[in-house]
């Protein structure tokens, strides 16, 4: 990097928040992608840490005027290499922007982009509030949540974090500043600038700060564990839990030898010995008593379809422990893993992908576990290792796996989004015009295409 570049960073945030130190920047080139897909990153890089967003807007402005690359990230938490810089330029990271506001009267919280999830939930629970979100990693920034779109397990009832976002304050590759949304429940002026931006995996602006929509507490939560001896009759279940009326905070589809693996890996037992599958429900209410009632309609819906003995969690300790044992399977399996995925289905046509990705598995002789969100139609096969493959041979099963899901009325990705390394695959999903459309996009609001260039939108 030209060293008046660097000084001129220097004068925008202070020397001491410019890093030039490959060794002092090491854990910001990468994130949790598994490492044989993951890109390699470019290290001819300078790390940038803003306090405000004054500075993040004369950076972009600088880099714009000098067309320097830019990659914004947050946690590091993303799984297809996302915020991995893959030219030389900027890293730029908002973790000093960290704060917090809870606004009781309006049940939102004004957040800035560097705050952790972990950190959200915690002053919400503070502040007598809860925010439901849970996409694993408890470090993932708001940032890069928003940018990303981030799903996770508890989103069957309050949604993805599209579904929280209400405001942001977004920089433009150019420089300029925008807020759109505001602390709103309606708003209908024009295109939603705001909702092009969420998912938008820091290709069109720099999230810096967000309004989210919180939630009252819900006074009592269950998890069930529900084992099923056929993998098929957990999947049945999950339209009768919505016909019913029930919605829980979550549904996710896990097997026993991988929450075993996971249960083991983080010093912990996975309690339940029967059955082979099981449904995770977290049932979660203001009401005591409809908690229980919730509870109660789903064990009689899942003994009509041939469950076993549910087991019931009631304590925020063993809940907590069960959550952190699903959330963790991947890494419990990424040592093996060449690639997680991430595909969705409409939720009625699980069932079938599975039987497909089994397929595709005793064909080919590779493994596929399999577990994931059954409440949103959102699996997470995982391509591991078989000893002597190529590349090329790991490529042709991710791309039947892909065209399978499509084929069921599904995309390529349900939450971890498209990244360095799913760009090839968006055509199987979206028309020529669909992706048209986006480039043009991305060139309105990045003329230089200096912001994560060569993320998300195809060659
Ligand atoms: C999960 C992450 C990998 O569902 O999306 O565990
Ligand atoms: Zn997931």
């Amino acid at each position: 990097m030209d060293e008046k570049i660097v000084r001129e960073l220097e004068g925008i945030v202070g020397d001491e928040w410019v890093i030039t130190d490959i060794e002092k920047m090491r854990s910001y080139l990468t994130d949790e992608t598994a490492e044989p897909v993951k890109p390699i990153p470019v290290i001819d890089v300078v790390l940038v840490k803003p306090k405000s967003t004054e500075e993040v807007s004369a950076i972009l402005k600088l880099a714009n005027r000098e067309k320097i690359s830019v990659f914004p990230r947050g946690g590091g938490t993303g799984l297809v290499g996302g915020c991995i810089p893959t030219k030389e330029g900027i890293i730029l990271s908002l973790e000093r922007m960290d704060g917090i506001e809870i606004d009781r009267e309006n049940l939102m919280a004004v957040v800035e982009a560097g705050v952790t999830l972990g950190k959200l939930m915690e002053e919400a629970d503070k502040a007598g509030f809860f925010f439901p979100a849970h996409p694993g990693d408890e470090g993932a920034q708001i940032g890069g949540l928003i940018a990303c779109n981030a799903g996770g397990a508890r989103a069957v009832k309050t949604g993805v974090m599209r579904n929280y976002v209400k405001g942001i304050e977004v920089v433009l590759p150019t420089g300029e500043i925008l807020n759109l949304g505001g602390k709103l429940i309606k708003s209908n002026t024009g295109y939603s600038l705001m909702h092009l931006i969420i998912g938008s995996e820091g290709t069109l602006g720099v999230i810096t700060k967000a309004i989210l929509k919180l939630y009252p507490k819900f006074k009592t939560s269950i998890t069930m564990i529900i084992p099923f001896e056929e993998r098929h009759n957990a999947f049945r279940v999950v339209p009768k839990i919505f016909q019913s009326g029930v919605i829980p905070l979550a549904i996710e589809y896990v097997e026993k030898d991988l929450m075993e693996k996971s249960a083991k890996r983080l010093g912990l037992t996975w309690p339940c010995k029967e059955g082979v599958a099981y449904l995770l429900i977290i049932v979660a209410e203001t009401d005591e008593e409809a908690v229980y009632k919730q509870c109660e309609t789903i064990a009689e819906i899942c003994n009509e379809l041939g469950a076993l003995e549910p087991l019931i969690a009631e304590s925020r300790r063993e809940q907590e422990e069960i959550l952190k044992i699903r959330s963790e399977i991947y890494m419990a399996l990424k040592p093996e893993t060449i690639d997680i995925l991430d595909v969705a289905v409409p939720p009625a046509n699980m069932s079938k992908l599975i039987d497909r990705i089994d397929e595709i598995s005793k064909k080919n002789g590779v493994y596929i576990p399999i577990y994931g969100h059954a409440g949103d139609g959102n699996l997470h096969p995982h391509i591991m290792k078989v000893e002597g493959w190529t590349l090329e041979q790991y490529n042709t099963i991710r791309k039947e796996i892909y065209k399978a899901a499509v084929k069921l009325g599904g995309v390529i990705t349900g939450e971890h989004g498209v990244g360095a390394i799913r760009r090839e695959y968006l055509s199987l999903c979206l028309s020529d015009k669909e992706i048209t459309l986006m480039k043009e996009i991305k060139k309105i609001f990045d003329p230089n295409n200096i912001l994560n260039p060569g993320k998300v939108l195809p060659m």
